[in-house]
């Protein structure tokens, strides 16, 4: 990228930037904030990590990591050598030179927009924007928020966009425990506000990851960001609805898809589950369909896909009782163990996992409901449900046989499947996760 900044405060970051003096604060330090202070940390950059929850914190200021592939002895380190720093002091926010943003951004009880932490961090960074500062935010969201609910924010400060502040908008496109892909080997779509602010912000993050890649706007960054997530959530329900049609008509849909994915091109494989699970997918649609409906707009892709990835936890107990039924037995009064409370493989994260709305419904019908999660020794308690304190079991040869089914809702690598299909009576598999099992596959229903 040329060298175009103009203002004295644009000219001066971008020195900084260019001879790594600049401070980088990360606002947020979970799953995408860590990964984040580690990336910059690793370009030779100080960092300095904010997060209003003083028991975070605390533990990082200790050494001690919360997150399973952030390692504790390499926080430690930084912490030791000072290369990051952890603070709950957001009063220290004009210290750094940029400022990430990644807190959460959920959806409030009727599935709109929670901008709140968004709002709160905003007003936190304005509090004491000093000229020089850019100010990025990471937090998946819909087309509009970087400029619409940000910019007023801090520009009521009385300083201006693009001469003394900076403002952009790079997504964060962190995939956890994925071993390929650490944040500094995801490309990054960056936009700014004006064209300072873009120049500003690439050249920030070209230290830090793979490849940048500077789109016009913020409005492109956010909906690039929203399209990827409501990509995966459609072809995820198209090959949920697809299974179900296949179970039907006696067609397993696992082989369908790896036949399917020898294509050489034009296909990409997307794999049926028991819900959806995450921060993202089941979420970050929804930002957009309410953006379309302030804008007069159907987005029945989306609401059909929410519509049936929601329906399959029902359509998992609905084949449990079935294969119960082959048993000879009901669902009431079943013992029956879910296996995985993590949303997804080898992670320990059980935000919206499709696993809570399986225990619920299994509750519900009368069964007793026991679950088994390595990542997850022990059950937080979650807004929507309470198994706190429920803890998880060993799958010892005798656990297995006193129960009546196991549902293998996350398909960990840790499970040891053939003993558990060699010892349960019987086992609903909706991961495929016992696909190499040789013995015992008269016990195994798909769902
Ligand atoms: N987890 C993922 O895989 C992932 C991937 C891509 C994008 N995202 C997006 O990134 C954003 C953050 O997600 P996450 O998974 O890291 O969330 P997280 O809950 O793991 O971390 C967010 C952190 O922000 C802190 N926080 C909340 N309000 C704050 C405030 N006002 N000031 C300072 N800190 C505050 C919380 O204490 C928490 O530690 C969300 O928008 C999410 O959609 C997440």
């Amino acid at each position: 990228m040329s060298t175009t900044v103009q203002p004295h405060a644009a000219a001066a970051l971008k020195q900084k930037i260019a001879d790594k003096t600049a401070l980088v604060g990360i606002v947020g330090l979970g799953y995408v904030g860590l990964p984040l202070v580690r990336a910059f940390e690793a370009a030779g950059f100080r960092t300095i990590g904010y997060d209003v929850d003083p028991s975070k914190v605390a533990s990082l200021a200790m050494g001690r990591s919360f997150i399973k592939h952030i390692p504790s002895d390499w926080i430690a380190r930084c912490v030791e050598q000072g290369t990051f720093e952890p603070t709950a002091d957001m009063n220290r926010l004009d210290e750094a030179d940029a400022v990430l943003i990644c807190v959460p951004t959920p959806l409030s009880d009727s599935r709109d927009p929670d901008l709140t932490y968004v709002e709160k961090t905003t007003a936190a960074v304005a509090e004491s924007l000093r000229p020089g500062q850019l100010v990025v935010l990471e937090s998946t969201t819909y087309p509009g928020t970087t400029r619409d609910v940000m910019l007023p924010i801090l520009a009521r400060t009385g300083l201006k966009p693009g001469e003394d502040f900076f403002l952009a908008y790079s997504p964060e496109r962190e995939d956890p425990g994925n071993p390929d892909f650490s944040a500094d080997r995801i490309p990054k779509v960056v936009g700014g506000l004006e064209p300072n602010s873009l120049e500003l912000a690439v050249d920030l993050y070209r230290h830090a990851v793979v490849e940048v890649i500077p789109v016009t706007s913020c409005e492109v960054a956010e909906a690039c960001k929203i399209i990827e997530n409501t990509y995966r959530s459609v072809n995820i329900a198209m090959v949920n609805e697809l299974k179900m049609l296949f179970d039907r008509i006696g067609i397993d849909v696992w082989e369908v898809i790896n036949a399917a994915k020898t294509k050489p091109f034009g296909y990409q494989a997307f794999y049926p589950g028991p819900g959806l699970g995450g921060h993202c997918i089941p979420i970050d649609p929804f930002y957009l369909s309410w953006v379309a409906r302030k804008h007069g707009m159907p987005t029945r892709f989306i609401e059909l896909a929410g519509e049936i990835n929601t329906g399959m936890p029902r359509y998992v107990i609905a084949r449990l009782m079935e294969a119960l039924n082959e048993h000879g037995k009901p669902l009431r009064g079943s013992e029956i163990c879910v296996l995985g409370l993590a949303y997804k493989r080898d992670v320990d994260d059980t935000r919206e996992s499709p696993s809570f709305e399986l225990m619920e419904q299994l509750l519900a019908a009368g069964a007793a409901v026991t679950y088994s999660d390595p990542h997850v020794p022990k059950l937080p308690k979650k807004r929507d449900y309470d198994f706190s304190g429920m803890e998880s079991q060993e799958l010892t040869p005798e656990f297995l046989g006193s129960l009546d089914a196991v549902l293998i809702a996350t398909d960990h690598e840790a499970f040891d499947y053939e003993t558990i299909v060699r010892h349960a009576p019987l086992v609903l598999d909706p991961r495929n996760a016992t696909r190499d099992v040789t013995e015992g596959r008269e016990k195994i229903y798909k769902a």
